[in-house]
């Protein structure tokens, strides 16, 4: 969508400028739209509406919904055990507890989630990873399709809020574009808006707003083996951070245990969801034995960072470049009922789930840490939110339990939505604002320049900052990563701006948080597992970057 008004313009203003359309930015756009009507909304998005990490969504959502056999305490321990003692507990008890009531508006805003055969009435509740009860409401196991569908049309009924489609956000607007010096110990760092490449243009236009969110979702493609889209390249918080605000807990970087292997390479890696192990999936090594019993007595179903990290163990010990996961013995109605498009990818590659075992590896999936928020998804810089995967709001801790995000996403964005509602008219436009200045910068000669950068980039960080660390890996990804940043900033400021030198740019950034902040924890914990340090540590607290 383009404003029809916008075509000539290079000055921007909304009240309230969101940057991402996913489930955390969408969501929230459309609760502004209704507690704001008299103010304008702005929606920036970098590729098409739809695309985002959301509408990979496979398993579904979390949520107490079964009041006979769930309830918010055991959500809430649940989401604590497999956050292994970093969560904060009021994080998770407002997501749990708040949970219902943003998946009830969603369901009223149009999303259909599957319903039992047997009994229509209720929903068909799935199971995943860490979680002591069924509890995930899907969508066949297309969740984020059904999810983004009905956020994409429910939002078009609201002419105070306009999406601009292939707008890429470059950075967010501070002090410092006014030409003071800012640095990580400034007090007082304002946001006045976004500056954004027109994608069709090619020109770069200001956004000015009075608040401006930051939900610009992932960081999955600093990895070479991801099953996060092309979009999840860290700009929201590599931005965040350029401008001097508080990141934390950027060493939690997840790891699905479950991609599928595709020896012809694929990008992103497709993922086989975890609840297909809910629906009595097995993990077997390539000679057919069971393993998980040695790891965990959840087996299968342990939280993903154990389950990912046994099968890295039992990948290297072996010298196997995947292991196995069996759906022979399932009931083969009911699982091409609940997982017909992974039924189907499968076939498409010559595995008939039914007659072979499927072949899986970990990919990067999702990241813990992000810009660090409070409860009404505050930043450290003045009228700049954030929400969704790009933050860091305590709930998971160390390790996120499954389907955990797409919930974090809503509710923080209904939180949002309703600080706002109440702030928004105290709130002002900052006048004076410079527009970009593109003088000095040329067309790329050399486009290998970046790409290959982009490759080394992910060696980097898949040999080294991957599911297992020591200080000798990570002291090399840090001095690897140095002369990355120093080649791609000399080409930054001689460079016309393209998305692509941007988005390496932020991925070197993203690569650095997580590299940084890796070095930072002398311990195991959680997601991050290091050689050094085997063992939890008492009292280790996040870490503030
Ligand atoms: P996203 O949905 O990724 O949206 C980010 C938006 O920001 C996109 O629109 C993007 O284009 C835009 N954007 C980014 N940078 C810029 C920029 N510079 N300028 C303009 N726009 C920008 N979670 C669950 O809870 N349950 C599941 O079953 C589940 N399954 C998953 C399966 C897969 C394959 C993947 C990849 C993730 C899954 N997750 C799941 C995680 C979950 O989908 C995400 O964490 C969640 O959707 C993130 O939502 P978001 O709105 O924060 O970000
Ligand atoms: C999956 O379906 O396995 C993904 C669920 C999640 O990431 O929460």
């Amino acid at each position: 969508m383009l404003s029809p008004y916008h075509k000539e313009k290079t000055l921007n203003k909304s009240d309230i400028l969101i940057i991402g359309s996913g489930v955390a930015g969408f969501s929230l756009a459309i609760r502004l739209a209704k507690s704001c009507p008299n103010e304008k909304i702005i929606v920036l998005t970098k590729d098409k509406e739809d695309e985002s990490n959301t509408k990979y969504a496979q398993g579904g959502i979390a949520a107490v919904w079964d009041a006979d056999t769930d309830n918010f305490e055991k959500h809430i321990a649940d989401t604590l055990d497999a956050g292994d003692d970093l969560c904060s507990e009021s994080a998770v008890s407002i997501v749990v507890k708040e949970g219902p009531e943003v998946v009830g508006d969603l369901i009223d805003w149009g999303a259909k989630f599957d319903r039992e055969k047997a009994n229509p009435t209720e929903y068909d509740l799935g199971r995943e990873g860490g979680h002591s009860e069924n509890r995930i409401l899907h969508y066949k196991d297309i969740t984020g399709w059904e999810i983004e569908r009905t956020l994409c049309e429910k939002i078009k009924s609201f002419p105070n809020v306009v999406v601009y489609e292939h707008y890429y956000a470059v950075d967010i607007i501070t002090q410092h574009h006014l030409g003071y010096n800012i640095t990580r110990v400034t007090p007082d760092i304002e946001c006045y808006g976004a500056y954004a490449l027109n994608k069709q243009s090619g020109k770069i236009e200001t956004f000015l707003a009075k608040a401006t969110v930051l939900a610009t979702g992932g960081t999955g493609q600093v990895y070479k083996n991801t099953t996060n889209p092309s979009i999840a390249t860290g700009d929201g918080i590599a931005m965040f951070y350029r401008a001097k605000g508080r990141v934390s807990n950027m060493e939690f970087v997840q790891f699905h245990p479950t991609a599928l292997y595709n020896p012809a390479g694929e990008n992103p890696d497709f993922l086989i969801s975890e609840a297909v192990r809910g629906f009595g999936a097995i993990l077997k090594t390539k000679d057919g034995k069971e393993f998980m019993h040695k790891y965990d007595k959840r087996l299968s179903l342990a939280p993903r960072d154990i389950v990912a990290r046994a099968i890295d163990n039992e990948m290297k010990t072996r010298g196997d470049d995947y292991v196995y996961l069996d759906c022979r013995h399932l009931d083969h109605e009911a699982f091409k009922n609940h997982f017909p498009n992974i039924y189907e990818k499968c076939k498409s590659l010559g595995i008939d789930a039914f007659e072979h075992m499927i072949p899986v590896v970990p990919a990067c999936h999702y990241m813990c840490g992000g810009i660090t928020v409070d409860e009404y998804g505050k930043s450290s810089i003045l009228n700049l939110f954030a929400v969704g995967e790009c933050t860091c709001t305590g709930l998971h801790g160390a390790n996120r339990l499954a389907s955990n995000s797409l919930l974090e996403g809503l509710v923080y964005a209904r939180r949002i939505a309703n600080y706002l509602a109440q702030n928004i008219q105290k709130m002002h436009y900052k006048e004076g604002i410079p527009k970009w200045n593109a003088s000095g910068t040329t067309d790329p000669k050399e486009m290998v320049l970046i790409t290959q950068s982009w490759k080394e980039l992910k060696e980097i960080m898949s040999n080294y900052v991957g599911i297992v660390r020591s200080n000798v890996r990570l002291k090399r990804a840090s001095d690897r990563l140095y002369l990355l940043y120093q080649e791609t900033e000399a080409l930054y400021t001689t460079t016309t701006i393209s998305p692509q030198l941007c988005e390496l740019r932020n991925l070197i950034t993203i690569a650095y948080l997580i590299t940084k902040a890796a070095s930072f924890r002398k311990e195991s914990r959680g997601l991050h597992f290091t050689t050094d340090y085997p063992d939890k540590m008492p009292f280790i607290e996040n870490t503030y970057l």
